[in-house]
């Protein structure tokens, strides 16, 4: 598939900002390099990332993408738009989901569960261990706004539970809630190499008679114990009566790919249904969680 770049001028003081604005309007990855071209990769939880005083940062998004829409955007937020430097490329078909294998290790998510890639050695082979490769859908456990959404479902009894996973992407939430004894979860994402990133990854975890997998037009009606959701504030927003009517009596929600700044509103949303808990924070993400009334 190919791919358009887009670069955005930064430094340190504005790289990670820029990281996050680029998430926000669709980039499926984002990476920062420097004057010579020297990238870094995400870091693992506790890394501590440098940046440089000329740093470029480079949003990854599907050629259909709208990028008009994506740059109105961000001079929307900038707060000088005459300011801002950026420059889009049209990228040759390449693997670019392979790119960063060798930079994915296993990660340890809450006190049980592990998100191993395929391609590496389990380092708890008694630990709760989710086998992921990504393909071209998001979701590895690196970005915050997954390892929010983990951590919150490993501290959960979802034995015999039901889940749905608004946006599933890889699959990773529903595995992560699979292993961690759900009964069944559904997984629903407008993407449909998210599917089928999560279908094979539910093969590969031997859980795939567990997982149901739909397309948004074809998602079946019916109650959920859990819901999770991380799909950006924008959708949670417009999603929200939809997203709600999953959650059954007394249910548990967790919605994820929110900005400190839009987490206000989002509770005051999703308060009409949920009694919602402190919101939980990593770096600049927050996840909202409630149980419905
Ligand atoms: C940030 S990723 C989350 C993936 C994974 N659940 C995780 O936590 O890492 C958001 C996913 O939501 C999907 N998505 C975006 N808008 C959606 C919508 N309106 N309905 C269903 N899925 C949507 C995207 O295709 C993408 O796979």
């Amino acid at each position: 598939m190919p791919w358009i770049q887009l670069r955005l001028s930064a430094d340190e003081e504005t790289a990670e900002k820029y990281s996050d604005w680029l998430m926000a309007c669709g980039a499926q990855a984002v990476t920062f390099i420097d004057a010579k071209d020297t990238p870094i990769y995400e870091p693992l939880p506790g890394d501590e990332v440098v940046y440089w005083s000329n740093t470029v940062v480079m949003g990854l998004y599907d050629a259909s993408s709208d990028m008009d829409k994506a740059i109105a955007y961000l001079q929307s937020i900038h707060p000088d738009k005459q300011a801002m430097r950026y420059k889009l490329e049209q990228l040759e078909d390449k693997d670019w989901e392979r790119e960063w294998m060798d930079n994915f290790h296993p990660m340890k998510f809450g006190q049980r569960l592990w998100i191993c890639p395929s391609w590496r050695d389990v380092p708890e082979p008694d630990a709760i261990n989710v086998m992921l490769d990504p393909g071209l859908a998001f979701g590895t456990g690196t970005h915050p706004t997954t390892a929010l959404c983990l951590t919150w479902l490993d501290g959960l009894d979802l034995t015999d539970k039901t889940v749905v996973d608004f946006g599933c992407g890889s699959g990773i939430l529903s595995l992560a809630a699979l292993k961690l004894g759900a009964k069944k979860v559904v997984g629903i994402d407008i993407d449909p190499q998210a599917l089928q990133a999560s279908r094979e990854n539910a093969k590969r975890n031997n859980v795939e008679d567990r997982l149901e997998l739909y397309l948004p037009e074809d998602q079946p009606h019916f109650k959920a114990d859990v819901v999770v959701a991380n799909i950006l504030a924008g959708p949670l927003r417009e999603l929200a009566p939809t997203i709600i009517e999953f959650v059954g009596d007394k249910g548990l929600l967790a919605l994820s790919g929110v900005l400190e700044e839009q987490a206000q509103e989002l509770q005051q949303i999703y308060g009409q249904w949920c009694e919602m808990d402190p919101v939980a924070v990593q770096e600049e993400w927050v996840r909202l969680s409630g149980r419905r009334k």
